[in-house]
């Protein structure tokens, strides 16, 4: 198997209470905003306002103070007060919401590439409201991934320091990195080729966050998922020369009561989605490295949960295998028996190899129910083309059995710069599930993101549950904010931030 090579790592993230110029910074980032006709100009402007003239320049450069906004001001021969000053950045932030400041990060963050140091009053400019969103921004939109003869075409900036935000903002601070590397973490797992990103090497990852973040884990293993009775994820893996695994991972908070409420996480983690005997075509098949998006999400949760003092016990567990094609491979036709695979399991008819998320996620969802029994069950998953025409590329898909579950993960999304879309778990549907021969059809037709939760939904026991497709999001476009081109890792902010509440719902 191939092996990566080193990539880039995220800025650091440190705090400087003191005044930018009177430590002799060479870049200094100022916010910049507009109020009516005139400009504010935020912390650590007004040491070099006059002697620059930022407000000249602000009206000659016909700036806006629009949220991300990036002008760039040299100054050769620094000012009298700062005379290692080379460069002011006027970045805008908008009307200073959070996601002006997350704008603002990831703009700066494109403006300091290949630099070492930046100093920023950004976040100074209200930090109660900006800190989070600025960090995420600027960690985020530094990722990139390269696999290229003469290494990373570009390098982020390697230190970030956030002037005049003294030590008490700490934890803010640490709050947000491990938000910000969360997503990284999933953005990163997500585009990793599959030529590289067996099953085998996501459930290693699965260890390495493991051990990093003191969580218990258990890795099934192809003989271990036969005798345990893991039909659907077996049955999707079995044409690969990479065999299918589970993964199961449990946080606990330091302190836990009997109230103490457990949520159980399950991610699709298709390393490969080349969609079977019901082969893709080459297009849609050209970036089914990243069908294993949910369960990166649910990885790079749970690895970040410890950090951020998560209240709740979280389970998660990432169901992997690999869709191929060879002489082995399920075929049209076949009958899996989920999990746990004994007379009382459901089984699916395949009637369509390309529908293999909701078979592996049968398993995981069913495993849940049974040998867990959360307060709440969630499953994310790159699950259907259909909720990508329904939504586009820029807002996720959301199922959930109870209202306020839906409020509470909406709102965290919109909180966090990911936002969802509500779906119905329409029961008019339900017919459309039945198979001539099994307790249900695998691919039950349109409208396919509904029917593929309905299909989902019989495995949940009647728990509350929410179901996030992500399959419109998963890959974005272009450079857009905190997003790179490529895949997304979408999910793992909105999971933390709910989490980080103690709001299952
Ligand atoms: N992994 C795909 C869904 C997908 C499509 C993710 C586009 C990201 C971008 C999934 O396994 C799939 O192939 N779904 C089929 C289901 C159908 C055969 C019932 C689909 O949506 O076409
Ligand atoms: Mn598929
Ligand atoms: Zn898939």
């Amino acid at each position: 198997m191939p092996e990566l090579p080193p990539q880039v790592t995220p800025p650091a993230v440190t705090l400087d209470g003191r005044d930018p110029h009177l430590i002799g910074a060479e870049i200094i980032a100022l916010p910049v905003s507009a109020e009516g006709d005139s400009w504010v100009l935020g912390p650590g402007a007004a040491a070099v306002a006059e002697e620059l003239d930022l407000l000249g320049v602000l009206e000659s450069e016909r700036a806006t103070g629009k949220a991300g906004e990036v002008i760039a001001l040299p100054v050769p021969g620094g000012t009298p007060v700062n005379p290692s000053l080379r460069r002011v950045l006027l970045v805008g932030i908008g009307s200073g919401t959070g996601d002006d400041f997350r704008r603002a990060g990831a703009a700066l963050a494109r403006a300091v590439r290949d630099r070492s140091t930046v100093h920023t009053t950004i976040p100074a400019a209200d930090p109660s409201v900006g800190l989070e969103p600025f960090v995420v921004g600027v960690v985020l939109a530094s990722f990139s991934f390269d696999w290229r003869a003469a290494g990373p075409a570009s390098h982020p900036v390697e230190s970030v320091v956030l002037s005049e935000l003294g030590p008490t903002y700490v934890v803010d601070r640490d709050r947000a990195l491990a938000i910000a590397l969360a997503g990284w973490r999933a953005r990163f797992l997500a585009t990793v080729p599959s030529s590289v990103k067996s099953p085998e090497w996501l459930a290693q990852q699965a260890r390495d966050v493991a051990a990093s973040a003191g969580l218990e884990i258990a890795v099934w293993d192809e003989k271990a998922l036969a005798r345990e009775g893991f039909g659907g994820i077996l049955g999707v893996g079995q044409g690969s020369a990479n065999p299918p695994r589970f993964v199961r991972l449990d946080y606990a908070p330091a302190k836990t009561t009997r109230r103490t409420p457990h949520v159980a996480l399950v991610g699709k983690g298709i390393t490969f989605d080349s969609g079977g005997y019901n082969i893709k075509p080459g297009e849609g098949m050209s970036t089914m490295k990243r069908d294993m998006t949910g369960a990166g999400v649910v990885l790079s949760v749970m690895g970040a949960l410890a950090a951020l003092d998560v209240p709740v016990k979280v389970t998660g567990l990432l169901c992997i295998a690999e869709n191929m094609v060879s002489g082995s491979a399920m075929r049209p036709g076949d009958v899996l028996r989920h999990y746990p695979g004994d007379d009382s399991a459901r089984t699916s008819e395949v009637t369509n190899t390309d529908a293999e998320g909701r078979l592996v996620l049968a398993d995981g969802l069913s495993y849940a129910v049974r040998e867990i029994k959360p307060d709440v069950l969630l499953d994310v998953a790159t699950l259907t083309g259909a909720v990508k025409v329904a939504l586009g590329q820029q807002v996720g898909g959301l199922y959930a059995t109870t209202d306020a579950l839906a409020a509470a993960l909406s709102a965290a999304g919109a909180e966090t710069g990911e936002a969802w879309w509500r779906l119905p778990l329409a029961s008019v549907y339900e017919e459309k599930l039945a198979s001539k021969v099994a307790d249900a059809d695998n691919s039950a037709g349109s409208p396919g993101s509904i029917t593929a939760a309905l299909f989902l939904q019989h495995f949940t026991g009647g728990l509350p549950w929410a179901h996030l497709d992500i399959a419109s999001v998963g890959d974005a476009p272009a450079d857009r904010d905190e997003w790179t081109p490529g895949p997304t890792g979408w999910g793992a902010r909105t999971l933390l931030t709910w989490l980080a509440a103690g709001a299952p719902a």
